[in-house]
């Protein structure tokens, strides 16, 4: 054995294989390592799954309060929208994901760390970015972009390794769940003439289901953050599935985007994001009567400039605290 890994784990296919993959390709002992960020797993029945395959050590972390209040909220009272558009859900806990995994290398004692990350979109750029902000002296292994094989052989690969493998097909979508949202792309989604079959989502309502009767929702800030719903008082956590809960079932938070990666391609994801899409209207209502014209002028652009940060990966960045100072 030469050494330990963390390697951030879901227990999909591509980061239990990983699993066995680093342990036989590179000799060393892994630890996985889940972060609840709200997307309701099953922790413990991952964490069996990591140790059945051969993990060493199985961690979970809860982030969920660290999530809404270092990320989801500084990016609520920046009005970070990328392109006009996405919330930034999975954005956003990449680096939050990157700090808990450098803190538990220095725990274990780890040399490496792991994600399972292919080489065609944002998240290896996030990781690896936050990574070498916050501990430069870890390797990065990359097994979904070092180990050339496609889902079938991934399958097969798993397969002899006693894996369990999904033996219903396999459902085209990658999806990407936390407390800021839902994301979800590749199958049918790829083809941006296609509209998005109703099966794909599962926070909010088609319109011809949703209610008869319009809800109205009073929100109260607090010095730019939330901080009840007509008039009761919720921590952010609460908040803000209450918001997904109420707004989803009345349809709102449906996003169609055809949107630029980092990495130089076109990709279209679909986003459900209720809360957010709540939260970042009645923000930026607030701003429109607390604002001047020329702050609210330039706290766009501001906006703008954070979100691409968030988008980009940058998010442990001397960029960001000076934006993070004027919003
Ligand atoms: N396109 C979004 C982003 O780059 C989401 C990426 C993850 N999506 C997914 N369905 N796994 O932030």
């Amino acid at each position: 054995m030469k050494g330990k890994v963390i390697l951030a784990y879901s227990g999909g296919l591509d980061t239990s294989a990983a699993v066995k993959w680093i342990a036989e390709k590179y000799d060393m002992e892994v630890i996985t390592l889940t972060a609840d960020v709200g997307n309701e797993k099953d922790f413990s029945a991952l964490q069996k799954k990591a140790l059945k395959i051969g993990a060493k050590k199985a961690l979970v972390v809860d982030a969920k309060e660290i999530l809404v209040k270092y990320f989801i909220y500084p990016a609520l009272q920046a009005d970070a929208i990328y392109e006009g558009q996405y919330p930034l859900a999975t954005a956003l806990t990449r680096p939050l994901i990157a700090k808990v995994m450098a803190d538990a290398a220095r725990q274990e004692g780890a040399q490496a760390v792991a994600h399972g990350c292919t080489g065609k979109g944002n998240d290896q750029v996030r990781f690896e970015v936050s990574l070498a902000a916050l501990a430069p002296e870890l390797k990065i292994i990359a097994p979904a972009r070092e180990w050339g094989m496609n889902r079938e052989q991934t399958m097969e690969y798993a397969r002899k390794r006693g894996i369990p493998v999904p033996t219903t097909i396999a459902s085209p979508y990658s999806t990407d769940e936390n407390l800021w949202g839902k994301s979800i792309e590749c199958g049918v989604l790829e083809d941006p003439w296609a509209e998005p079959p109703e099966e794909i989502y599962t926070w909010t309502k088609p319109v011809q289901d949703t209610p008869k009767e319009p809800l109205y929702l009073e929100i109260s800030f607090d010095r730019g953050l939330p901080t009840a719903i007509d008039g009761v008082e919720l921590d952010g956590i609460e908040l803000i599935r209450r918001l997904n809960t109420v707004a989803g079932e009345h349809g709102v938070g449906r996003i169609d985007h055809l949107e630029n990666r980092l990495v130089g391609i076109k990709s279209r994801e679909i986003y459900e994001a209720p809360a957010a899409a709540v939260l970042l209207k009645a923000h930026l209502a607030l701003e429109s009567m607390t604002l001047s014209k020329q702050q609210m002028r330039f706290k766009e652009r501001v906006a703008q400039e954070y979100a691409d940060l968030i988008y980009n990966g940058l998010w442990f960045t001397s960029l960001h605290q000076d934006l993070a100072a004027y919003v």
